[in-house]
Order: C-alpha cells, then structure tokens, then sequence
C-alpha cells in the first residue's frame, strides 16, 4: 500500500509549474526516460511550461520515449479532437521529441485488438514507463480506464460512459463525440515506476478526494493509484476542498 504524497497548491499555474519541476527531474535524471502522457484541459498548462523551459535550453526530450495514455477509437490524427493532433499541438510543436519516439494508439487500425496488444508490447520492449502524468476525470478515470475497469487491465477497447463524453464534447465539432477509445489499461498504469497525478477545478474535487481518501474500488478507477508505492498529486485548493482536515496534504 503507497502513501502518495500531497500537495495542494494556490491555482492551475503552480500545480503547472510543480508537475514540470517533476518532469524536469525525471528527464534530467534519465534522458533516455519513458513518460506516459495524458491529454485534456489539465496538462495544457504543464505543456506550455515544459515547451518553455525547452526553448530556454534548460530541458531536452531528445532520447525521451512518449507514450499517450489514450486516443479516440475512429478520429483521424489530423481531425479536430484527435488526442495526435492535441498532442502535436500543446506538446511535440514546442518540443524536441522526434517522431519515431512519439507513441499513441491508432484508433484506425483495422484490428483494434491487435493494435492494443502492439501498443502494450511496445510499452514493455521500451523498458516500461519512468513516469506516468495522470489527469482525473469527474467519475474517477485515469486515461479513459471508466468505473468498472479492473485493476490488473492492460491497453484496451473501451465503451464511454455519457458523463466522460459529455465532457469531452468541446473538442469535437457539433459536439460529435466517438463512443469507443483504446486506453492504457490501469495495469498498465501501476506499472509505472513514478505517477504524477494533476488535478484542477471544483469539478474533480469528489472524484480526487475518494480515490485518495475512500476505499480502492474499481467504481472508482483511479483509487487504485493507492497500490502504488510511488504517486505524486498536485492538486490546486478547489480540487481539494473536500480532502478531510486530518489529510497528510501539505498546503503552499
Ligand atoms: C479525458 C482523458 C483523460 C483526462 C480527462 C480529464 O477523459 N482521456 O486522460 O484526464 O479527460 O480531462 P480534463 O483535464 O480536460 O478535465
């Protein structure tokens, strides 16, 4: 059983700033790390931050390895939405990943069940992943791992729930959003050596304080990061406002 360690910080900037100091101390320590990266308006911020900190020639991601968490089953990578396209633009346009060294699910592929089996192989052959850079969604999923998915789950096909479509629905036209996703199982997750959990906004505030706080339950998904020795949680004060006074999260 892990204790993750808990910061709550003022606002979105700082939880930013924070997640990139992490980042930057991963990848400074091992440049040839394997990072698992999430999509969402949460990391937009730590993206940005990271593109600048590259820019200043502080941080290289040359010999980095890139894996997504998820993409949409059936969206092209140039079409609005697309978790490639989102990628391409807040991350890998500021950044120096080469291509080769860019990994995400092809939701396309005419076998889907192969294309998460090739994903999952991919992920191991690479040495598995350094750090995995979580969001949460207001259910409780990490990547798109929906309440109900077990814990020992490798990269799969998965049905979304009408909440996570719905609020996902900016990102698509006519709010059109794809039912199905491949995902990062949460096995594939635990993996992980080091998880950085980030958490923005009063929406998340009930999800992130059961999965860190209540019991570990497949209802919700991501209470399962409480197996893992090493998670990190920046959360700034309205994720956190329903965390219990006698939590052991430090306030800045
Ligand atoms: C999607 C992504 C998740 C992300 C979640 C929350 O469902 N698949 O990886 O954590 O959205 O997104 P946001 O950061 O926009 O709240």
């Amino acid at each position: 059983m892990g204790h993750p360690i808990i910061h709550v910080v003022r606002d979105a900037d700082v939880v930013a700033q924070q997640a990139a100091d992490i980042v930057g101390e991963v990848v400074r320590a091992h440049p040839t790390a394997v990072l698992a990266l999430p999509t969402g308006r949460t990391p937009i911020e730590l993206y940005q931050k990271l593109g600048v900190r590259h820019r200043r020639g502080e941080l290289s991601f040359a010999h980095t390895q890139i894996f997504n968490l998820d993409e949409w089953v059936g969206v092209a990578p140039a079409s609005p939405g697309s978790y490639a396209r989102f990628m391409e633009e807040h991350f890998y346009a500021h950044v120096d990943v080469p291509a080769p060294q860019r990994h995400i699910p092809n939701g396309l592929a005419p076998n889907l069940g192969v294309e998460c089996e090739r994903y999952e192989k991919l992920i191991r052959q690479s040495g598995g992943i350094d750090l995995a850079v979580l969001g949460i969604g207001s259910n409780g999923h990490i990547g798109f791992n929906e309440p109900g998915t077990p814990e020992d789950s490798c990269t799969h096909v998965v049905l979304l729930s009408t909440l996570t479509r719905r609020a996902n629905a900016y990102a698509f036209p006519r709010g059109q959003v794809p039912h199905r996703a491949i995902t990062m199982g949460i096995g594939t997750i635990l993996d992980a050596r080091q998880i950085l959990l980030l958490a923005v906004g009063s929406t998340k505030a009930n999800a992130l304080t059961k999965a860190l706080f209540g019991n570990v339950t497949p209802s919700v998904p991501a209470s399962f990061l409480q197996h893992h020795a090493n998670v990190t949680v920046i959360a700034d004060t309205a994720a956190a406002m329903l965390f219990p006074r006698s939590s052991a999260a430090s306030y800045s």
